[in-house]
């Protein structure tokens, strides 16, 4: 199956270096689609160049997130949904692109661009029925949030801290899911309205699948495939507010 991976990315001074970092990753896996998806009200030439120059086979798309979605301060602040329009944008370019009837093998992973991946990861997730999951290393303030798996290797629940009762307790990064589902359920998106913090990810899940159909991966998810890393912002204070350094060197 052609592994379809949804990113969400923004402009900021460390882009392109994020950018550059999950091209590197993903030109070791076969048969990967990129769905770049930009928060902004046209795609950009650093973005559209950087596509082109990697020789990945990609999808360039934008949308912006309305200014009322998205918080002035802090932009950690975890009650506003963070690539979700963009993510959804994506599940309709997918629906639009792809018929149920064509047997066009597919996974779909949403891989945010400051994380890091393991090319073991994709494997993994390559035979996806419905949805696979396994841990994420650097959420939920532990060394790893995963699901619990049973004698019999079946999920029942979730080891976090922060609130495990949710239906699918887990990071975006920690699940995949077979293109022929999410064609299958055209109405499934992420909910943008009313989603308590943590609870973004069970909003599109539980459109999908049910706990009994989850299948653990990862070695029945003992094995950390995926870290969920952020980058540290670079300090520019010596750029004052002109600017010090030539604007047309792209960084
Ligand atoms: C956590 C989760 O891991 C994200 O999947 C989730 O979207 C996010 O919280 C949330 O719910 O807000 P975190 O590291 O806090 O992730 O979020 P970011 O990495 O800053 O953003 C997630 C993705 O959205 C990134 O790919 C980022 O480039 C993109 N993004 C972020 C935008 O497209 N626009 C923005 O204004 C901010
Ligand atoms: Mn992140």
């Amino acid at each position: 199956p052609t592994i379809h991976i949804i990113t969400p990315t923004y402009s900021r001074p460390v882009q392109k270096a994020e950018l550059t970092r999950l091209a590197n990753t993903f030109l070791h896996v076969a048969n990967l689609h990129w769905i770049l998806v930009e928060d902004s009200q046209r795609r950009t030439p650093l973005v559209t160049r950087l596509l082109r120059e990697t020789g990945l086979n990609y999808t360039h798309l934008n949308v912006e997130t309305p200014r009322n979605y998205k918080l002035r301060g802090d932009t950690r602040d975890p009650r506003i949904p963070r690539g979700t329009m963009q993510r959804n944008l994506a599940l309709r370019w997918l629906r639009e692109t792809f018929n149920i009837n064509s047997s066009q093998a597919g996974i779909v992973y949403f891989a945010d661009d400051d994380n890091t991946y393991s090319l073991e990861l994709f494997e993994e997730m390559r035979s996806t029925r419905k949805v696979s999951v396994w841990p994420v290393a650097f959420v939920g303030g532990l060394r790893y949030e995963s699901p619990k798996v049973n004698a019999a290797g079946k999920v029942y629940g979730w080891k976090t801290v922060f609130d495990p009762h949710r239906p699918f307790a887990i990071d975006m990064a920690g699940f995949a899911i077979n293109l022929r589902l999410i064609l299958f359920k055209p109405q499934a998106y992420f909910k943008l309205r009313g989603v308590k913090g943590g609870y973004q990810e069970s909003s599109l899940l539980r459109e999908l699948v049910t706990l009994n159909d989850l299948e653990p991966k990862a070695a029945n998810c003992t094995k950390i495939l995926v870290w969920h890393t952020r980058t540290e912002k670079p300090v520019l204070v010596n750029e004052g507010k002109k600017g010090f350094t030539d604007p047309n060197v792209e960084i």
